[in-house]
């Protein structure tokens, strides 16, 4: 598939209640993360995320059957930096690059706002992110032990861009 197909549209504090207030495609994304992530939030934490008042960037994909990925970030501007929440994209579409559009121009997007430092926390286990994000230049840290509500560890990436 090539990754031109899907088209991106990116929310922000400035024009979320578009997302909140479109019941369909906000229920899209949440049924999205808990059909496809280990970790998803319930409604209820996204509906707290986005209305908090947290600086933050949400890249949603859309495919021909909709939502196909998404990818979050915090940002803090007056340090340059933002912190990765989650990039997620269907199973039927790794491996083809459509990821690495969504990175690509969400970090472009980022790249406008002045933003260029990066850091997120990874499953120690998910070699297969790791690797996506070394892609990136990223490098692995340290350890956060027991990070995750399982009990397992999480590593610290780090990397500019
Ligand atoms: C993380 C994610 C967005 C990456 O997207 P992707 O389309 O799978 O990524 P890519 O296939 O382009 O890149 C992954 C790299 O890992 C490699 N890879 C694939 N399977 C692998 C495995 N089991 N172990 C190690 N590396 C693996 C790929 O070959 C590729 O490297 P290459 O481009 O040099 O060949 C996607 O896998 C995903 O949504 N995973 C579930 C959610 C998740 O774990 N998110 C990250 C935590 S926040």
């Amino acid at each position: 598939m090539s990754s031109s197909r899907e088209d991106i549209k990116i929310f922000n504090k400035d024009n979320v209640s578009e997302l909140i207030n479109d019941g369909y495609l906000f229920d899209s994304l949440v049924t999205f993360e808990q059909e496809h992530f280990t970790w998803p939030w319930k409604k209820e934490s996204w509906e707290c995320f986005l209305e908090s008042n947290r600086d933050f960037s949400l890249a949603l994909m859309f495919g021909a059957d909709g939502v196909v990925g998404f990818c979050l970030f915090e940002l803090f501007i007056l340090d340059m930096q933002c912190h990765l929440y989650k990039i997620v994209v269907s199973p039927q579409v790794r491996g083809q690059g459509v990821s690495v559009n969504l990175f690509d121009k969400h970090l472009a997007e980022l790249k406008g706002l002045g933003v260029s430092e990066i850091y997120l926390e990874v499953e120690a286990s998910n070699e297969r992110a790791m690797v996506f994000y070394e892609k990136y230049g990223l490098a692995r840290g340290v350890i956060k032990k027991r990070f995750y509500q399982d009990g397992s560890n999480a590593i610290v990436m780090t990397g500019s861009f």
